[in-house]
């Protein structure tokens, strides 16, 4: 009998705990969900578009985002209005206030962009480093593929073909130094991709096959003020040529390497990594138009259609798949679409 009390009361405050537990965590639950509320607002942009419509009104000009500044114009860019805008500057030295002239006001945003004193520090930096990575490269490591930094050695890492100065070549041309262009232009035009050497189908197209045909666009470009006669361009037609025989698959789809001198290995798996697959579009397509040879181009559709034809029924496609049997050996859906520009 007393037991039985015993155990009633300990039943009835159990549930007494358990209710003002339940009470605190309800309690508990609405103060979370009433401080997040501002967090949900932000996230779907609420607070920003209200604040940009207030600042729309304070400044009594509804295009004040369409306004038209010019970046240069280091003077104007913080007179907003008649009044010097410089609280920003206050915060931040060095960096001026500049409302992007593009795009309706809600999707507006400010930019900051430095001024053209320290845009000219950054560009002599940026110069300074590009010089002393090309420049020990070619020191300690050329002509193999990379620079060891450590060791201060060369090493063969995608082939044997200077990659490097290849990849290194139109950057000479987008700082505007000719004449670091024109000596790169000599190294590149002894390259011989006559080797008995295995690569990397995706690797050598985007770096090798790319570098070659921006180059030339660009030395294309300077006209008569360095001496050129379309080597790089003979260059990456060999480069061309040695790529497609990876292409012979009954897919269409190309395998992941390919020897320079042999074509594809015996040995070669036929599993491609999909990047691959769909990453020729631009050099390949560029190398018909510049050729007038359609092959290229043909051969590159023609992959990427296959690879489109195998995607699956929800319209993904895959990390890896074998070129023979069109088979997903790693079904992952990963954004490769990337590779696709
Ligand atoms: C790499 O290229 C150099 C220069 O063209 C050549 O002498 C060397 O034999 C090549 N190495 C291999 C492994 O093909
Ligand atoms: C190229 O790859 C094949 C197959 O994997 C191999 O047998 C051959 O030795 C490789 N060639 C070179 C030069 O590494």
């Amino acid at each position: 009998m007393e037991n039985k009390e015993k155990k009633d009361t300990t039943k009835k405050k159990k549930t007494i705990i358990e209710r003002t537990i339940n009470y605190k965590l309800l309690f508990l639950l609405i103060i979370i969900i009433f401080t997040h509320i501002p967090v949900i607002k932000y996230c779907k942009g609420e607070i920003l578009k209200g604040n940009i419509k207030k600042l729309n009104v304070k400044n009594g000009e509804h295009s004040f985002f369409r306004q038209k500044r010019d970046i240069n114009d280091v003077e104007n860019n913080n007179v907003i209005n008649n009044k010097i805008d410089d609280t920003f500057n206050q915060n931040f030295k060095g960096f001026r206030n500049y409302k992007t002239p593009i795009g309706p006001e809600e999707y507006s945003e400010t930019r900051y962009v430095p001024t053209n004193e320290k845009l000219k520090v950054y560009r002599e930096k940026v110069s300074e480093m590009f010089h002393y990575s090309y420049d020990n490269y070619i020191q300690h490591a050329y002509p193999e593929d990379e620079l060891k930094p450590i060791s201060c050695t060369g090493q063969n890492t995608w082939g044997n073909f200077s990659l490097t100065l290849i990849d290194a070549l139109d950057t000479f041309a987008v700082m505007n130094d000719i004449e670091g262009f024109e000596n790169a232009l000599e190294k590149v035009k002894k390259i011989n991709f006559d080797m008995d050497i295995n690569i990397s189908v995706f690797e050598t197209t985007i770096r090798i096959l790319g570098g070659l045909l921006s180059s030339h666009l660009i030395a294309k470009d300077l006209g008569n003020r360095i001496t050129y006669h379309d080597e790089l361009l003979v260059l990456a037609e060999d480069l061309g040529q040695r790529l497609l025989p990876a292409f012979d698959t009954p897919t269409g789809m190309p395998f992941g390497s390919v020897n320079l001198k042999h074509g594809v290995q015996p040995e070669e798996t036929t599993v491609t990594c999909t990047a691959t697959i769909g990453t020729c579009s631009i050099e390949f397509s560029w190398l018909s138009i510049l050729t007038n040879n359609p092959i290229y181009e043909f051969t590159c559709r023609r992959a990427i259609h296959s690879l489109w034809s195998h995607r699956t029924n929800a319209g993904l496609i895959g990390a890896h798949i074998d070129v023979f049997t069109g088979f997903w050996t790693e079904a992952v859906s990963i954004f490769f679409f990337f590779f696709f520009l």
